[in-house]
Parts: structure tokens; C-alpha cells; sequence
């Protein structure tokens, strides 16, 4: 079976391969509770390419890592439902979400090195992996590493293969992540800034190589990054993350173009329309709040620029504005 051979493509009536749905994400330590999640609701159809925008703390990557079940069990309090592939991700045994990461989700980081063990070579490691999950001989799984490699455009792939991680430069081993992490078809990428730690040349290049990758393989993606640039170039749909919870959510051209949360607008503000990749997201005066000691209302209140006292007593409920496009702010018609 060839890696390249591309899904069907979806079907209007097909069910969204991600329903998240009152997703809380909390941690408890012995002092204190941070809510980093809190309630999130959000949908992801296949082929779809989602973009996660927010600042520092917002709940992207928890966000990301409750999907792959890759969060501190003993101290993480999770309520609500994600069901990825018609598969309830919150109810898997550890059998099945071993099942579950690498054949139907699976995700890729800023650092590449922390996918690989130092001691192996490259190529035995991402054989090693299709062998466990598809039963294959270890023939084939080497077979397979080639053809990961030649996927990701690896110059030199076999030579590649026997290198060991530290060998690779930091592009090299970012797209030997993304060879091991396609290395069993997922439906599902989940990409947590995956591009953030290299030079800007090489960010073009990973960048352009998922986009490519996705098309090819007919993968849905969930992006996370601060880059309204690279959110541009890469997205179908973008959702604005702000203390935990999504204020808006919409078609990249709406949410660049026609921001209409506050908490967006203000991230937008330098030159939205032309949202250039590398352009990270304007500083918004104030800090973000305390996951610890929400506010009773809206969370961004503090913050912004257009709040009344009406903001800082009632939680503000999502509102369609047209199409996919919708924001949770109480002053929309203002
Ligand atoms: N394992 C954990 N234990 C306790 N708190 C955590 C844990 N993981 C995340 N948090 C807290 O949850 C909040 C959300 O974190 P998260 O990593 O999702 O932010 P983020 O939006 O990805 O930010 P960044 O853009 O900096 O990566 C933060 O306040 C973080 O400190
Ligand atoms: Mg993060």
C-alpha cells in the first residue's frame, strides 16, 4: 500500500472526524487549581486544516494534548467530550489509545529530538514503530522508513536512515518527526508550533511541506502557533483561544479580515489584512488572568478596550455571525 494514496475525499453528510464538546481541562496541585480548559466546544472535518491562535497559557497545547490523552493523569481533572473518529477518547483504556496515537491521531512538536531516542538510529526507530502498530516484518518497516522519508522529501533518504538524531540538523530531524509521525496514516495531525524553534528559511520550507503533506494525504489538521502569518497560509478555519476557552471561531478570511471578538481584534491589529508569516501576535496591554482566580464574567473584561459592567458579571455565550463564523462576546451589537 502506497503512503501517498490519497483519502476519499469527504462527503458533505460525513460526520466531523474531531467533536469536542464542554471540554474543562484542570490541574490540581496541593495549592492551588488551574483551569486551563474551560469549556471548549469545537469540531474539525476531515481533510480540514484548523488553526489554534492565542497568547501564552491560553490552553492551546492542553487543548492539543487532551485529544492524544497526553496530559498527567493523576493531577489532571477532565470533564466534557472529545471523541476523535467516532471514538471516545476520554472513555480509552491504555491498550486502546495505543491503538489510538499514531493510527488515528497523532502530533508533532517544537522539539523534534524529544520524538527520537538518542541511541538508536533514525531509520530503526520509525521502523520499529510501524512493526509494533502494523505487525509487519522488520523488512517491511525499514521499506516503510525509506518511503516515509522520500514523503518528506529527505535528500539522500537511505543514508539519512542510519543516522542517529543528533546528526540531523534542525530541519532535517523536524521532517524525520513528521516521517515518524505519518509513519502509520493518521487521520489526525496535531501540530503544536511545530516550526517556531527553526530559522525562517526553514519554517517556509516545514511549513510548505505540511501543506503539501496534508493535500496529498488528505489529513485533517490541528494547527497551534502564535504566527498570524502562518495561520493565514495554512488554514482552512481559526479559532481564538483566550484563558481556556474559544471566543471565536471562523473561516481564516473572516477571522483575519472581519475580527469581531475584541480579544481578536486586538491581536489583529498591526496589520491584520496583511498578515505576513513571521508576524507574531501584537502585544495586548495587560496580562492574561489567573487560571487559579477567574473572573466571574468575561475573562478578557480586565483587558479590553470595550467592556461595561454587564462583562464582568455575565459569561458571555457563542453567537453565530454568519456561516461558521461565530464570537462569545456580550457586546456584539455595541
Ligand atoms: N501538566 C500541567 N500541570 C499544571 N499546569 C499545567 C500543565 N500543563 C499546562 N498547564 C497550565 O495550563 C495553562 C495552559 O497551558 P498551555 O500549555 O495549554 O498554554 P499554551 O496556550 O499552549 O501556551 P504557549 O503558547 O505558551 O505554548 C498554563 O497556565 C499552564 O501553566
Ligand atoms: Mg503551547
Amino acid at each position: 500500500m502506497t503512503l501517498a494514496a490519497a483519502k476519499p475525499a469527504a462527503a458533505a453528510t460525513q460526520a466531523p472526524l474531531v467533536e469536542i464538546a464542554d471540554l474543562t481541562v484542570r490541574f490540581r496541585t496541593p495549592t492551588r487549581q488551574a483551569h486551563a480548559v474551560n469549556g471548549v466546544d469545537l469540531s474539525l472535518q476531515h481533510g480540514e486544516v484548523l488553526t489554534i491562535l492565542g497568547e501564552s497559557g491560553s490552553g492551546k497545547s492542553v487543548t492539543l494534548r487532551t485529544l492524544m490523552r497526553l496530559l498527567p493523569e493523576r493531577r489532571t481533572e477532565l470533564s466534557g467530550r472529545v471523541s476523535v473518529d467516532g471514538e471516545d477518547v476520554l472513555a480509552m483504556s491504555q491498550r486502546q489509545l495505543i491503538r489510538f496515537r499514531g493510527r488515528t491521531a497523532s502530533m508533532i512538536f517544537q522539539e523534534p529530538m524529544l520524538a527520537f531516542d538518542p541511541v538508536y538510529r533514525i531509520g530503526e526507530q520509525i521502523a520499529e514503530t510501524v512493526c509494533r502498530h502494523e505487525g509487519v516484518s522488520r523488512r517491511e518497516g525499514m521499506a516503510r522508513a525509506l518511503e516515509l522519508f522520500e514523503l518528506v522529501r529527505i535528500p539522500s533518504p537511505q543514508r539519512r536512515l542510519a543516522n542517529y538524531p543528533h546528526e540531523l540538523s534542525g530541519g532535517m530531524s523536524q521532517r524525520a518527526m513528521i516521517a515518524l509521525a505519518l509513519s502509520c496514516r493518521p487521520k489526525l495531525l496535531l501540530a503544536d508550533e511545530p516550526t517556531t524553534a527553526l530559522d525562517a528559511t526553514v519554517q517556509i520550507q516545514i511549513l510548505l511541506l505540511l501543506r503539501d503533506l496534508q493535500r496529498e494525504l488528505g489529513m485533517s489538521v490541528i494547527f497551534v502557533t502564535h504566527d498570524m502569518g502562518v495561520a493565514n497560509e495554512i488554514s482552512d478555519r481559526i479559532a481564538v483561544m483566550y484563558a481556556g476557552r474559544i471566543v471565536e471561531s471562523g473561516r481564516v478570511e473572516e477571522i483575519i479580515g472581519q475580527p469581531r471578538h475584541p480579544y481578536t481584534q486586538g491581536l489583529m491589529a498591526s496589520r491584520a489584512s496583511e498578515a505576513q508569516r513571521g508576524q507574531r501576535l501584537q502585544a495586548i496591554p495587560g496580562a492574561p488572568p489567573d487560571l487559579a482566580d477567574l473572573p466571574h464574567g468575561c475573562a478578557f473584561a480586565p483587558r479590553c478596550p470595550q467592556a461595561t459592567d454587564e462583562c464582568l458579571t455575565a459569561v458571555p455565550v457563542a453567537r453565530t455571525l454568519s456561516g461558521s463564523h461565530w464570537a462569545a462576546c456580550c457586546r456584539l451589537d455595541a
